[in-house]
C-alpha cells in the first residue's frame, strides 16, 4: 500500500505541474484531496494493516498529503501570476490616446451681432423686445399711417396667410405693439430684434427673410438731436470711435420727418472706395420722428410727447463690420463661411 501512496503522490505532482489554470487548480484539489480521492480511501483502510506497519503508512500518507498540498499553492500562485498578466496585457488602456472628438459649435454671425447690439441698446437703459412674425394688416400697415392702396406698401411686398394676416416686413409694427403694452408710462426707451420678411427676388444683397432691430424712444421733449446722437453712439460702438453719421431727407409713412442714416464708409475711412462707390458714406438705416398719428395708435398723446424711431439691418451691419459681400452667405449654412466668426 505504500507503494500505491508514491505513486499517488508522484501522479498528482505530474498532473498540478502540467495544469493550465486555476480552474483546473480547484478540479485537481477535489481530485487528488477531496473525501472521495484515492488517498483518503487509502488511509481509511489502514486498519487492514498489521498494527506495526500503520505508523509508517499512516506518516507515508501525511507527507504525500503535505507534498501535494505545497505544489497546488506554489502552481496556484504561478498560475494567478500568469492570468493576471494576461488580463492586464488584454484589458490595457493607453491614457495618452487621443479622446473622442466633439464638435463644439458657436453662435452664428448673426446671433453674435444681434447680441452685440442688444448690449449697446442695454448700456443706455433700453429695454428689449419680442413681437410676432406672423402680424396683421393693421400692425404692419394700417397702424403706422401706411393705409390701404398707399405707394407705400408697394415697397413691402408681404407673404399673405390670408387677406388680413401676414408674415411682417418689418419690426415697425413693434413699436405699436410696445407703446399699447406701457401706455402711457414714461419714457418708451425699447428695441425689437426679429426676423421680417419680404417677396423680393434675392440676390447679393436682398432675401426674402432678413432681420432687422427696431429702436423706439418716447418721452416729453425727444428732438432729433437725440436721434442723431444715439445713431452716432451706435455706429461708433459697432464700427470704430472714428466713425461719423450722416442724415439725408427721406419719407417713410410712419415719421415725419425721415432720414435715411449713413455711416462713414468702414473700408476707405471716408476717403471713397469700390464698395461705397466713391462716395465716403454708406447707408445703413431708415429713421425719423414718430408721426403723430403712430404716437396716438399706440394710445400715447402726440402733444405731450415726442419720440425717435429707426430700423437697422442686421445683415447690413454684419457685412459692413465683416466685409461680407453676398448676403446668401448668411443662410446657406456653410460651415468654411461659418467657422470665420
Ligand atoms: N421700417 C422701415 C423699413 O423697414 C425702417 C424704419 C423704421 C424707418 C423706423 C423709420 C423708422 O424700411
Amino acid at each position: 500500500m505504500i507503494e500505491e501512496v508514491s505513486r499517488i503522490q508522484a501522479e498528482a505532482l505530474a498532473a498540478i505541474q502540467a495544469a493550465a489554470s486555476t480552474e483546473e487548480l480547484k478540479a485537481l484539489r477535489v481530485r487528488y484531496l477531496g473525501k472521495k480521492a484515492e488517498l483518503s480511501q487509502l488511509l481509511g483502510q489502514i486498519g487492514r494493516l498489521p498494527p506495526e506497519e500503520r505508523r509508517a503508512f499512516g506518516a507515508a500518507c501525511n507527507q504525500a498529503r503535505e507534498a501535494i498540498e505545497a505544489a497546488l499553492r506554489e502552481r496556484e500562485e504561478e498560475l494567478r501570476q500568469q492570468e493576471l498578466a494576461a488580463r492586464l496585457e488584454a484589458e490595457r488602456i493607453d491614457v495618452t490616446l487621443p479622446g473622442t472628438f466633439v464638435p463644439r459649435g458657436h453662435l452664428h454671425v448673426l446671433r453674435q451681432v444681434w447680441e452685440r447690439i442688444e448690449e449697446i441698446f442695454i448700456a443706455m437703459g433700453y429695454e428689449v423686445y419680442d413681437g410676432p412674425e406672423v402680424e396683421t394688416d393693421w400692425y404692419n400697415f394700417e397702424a403706422l399711417n401706411i393705409p390701404q392702396g398707399h405707394p407705400a406698401r408697394d415697397a413691402q411686398d408681404s407673404f399673405f396667410i390670408s387677406g388680413e394676416v401676414l408674415l411682417r416686413t418689418h419690426t415697425s409694427p413693434c413699436q405699436i405693439r410696445y407703446m399699447q403694452s406701457r401706455a402711457p408710462a414714461l419714457p418708451v426707451r425699447v428695441i425689437v430684434p426679429g426676423r421680417v420678411y419680404r417677396r423680393d427676388f434675392e440676390d447679393a444683397t436682398h432675401s426674402a427673410m432678413f432681420h432687422q432691430v427696431e429702436a423706439l424712444v418716447l418721452d416729453r421733449g425727444i428732438t432729433m438731436g437725440d436721434l442723431k446722437g444715439t445713431l452716432l453712439e451706435m455706429a461708433r460702438a459697432l464700427f470704430g470711435p472714428e466713425t461719423q453719421v450722416r442724415l439725408r431727407p427721406s419719407y417713410f409713412p410712419f415719421t415725419e420727418p425721415s432720414a435715411e442714416v449713413d455711416v462713414t464708409c468702414i473700408f476707405c475711412r471716408g476717403a471713397g472706395c469700390r464698395v461705397c462707390k466713391g462716395e465716403g458714406w454708406i447707408e445703413i438705416l431708415g429713421a425719423g420722428m414718430v408721426h403723430p398719428t403712430v404716437i396716438r395708435n399706440g394710445g400715447y398723446d402726440p402733444e405731450e410727447v415726442t419720440g425717435f424711431a429707426f430700423g437697422v439691418g442686421l445683415e447690413r451691419v454684419a457685412m459692413l463690420m465683416y466685409g461680407i459681400e453676398d448676403i446668401r452667405h448668411f443662410f446657406n449654412n456653410d460651415l468654411r463661411f461659418l467657422r470665420q466668426f
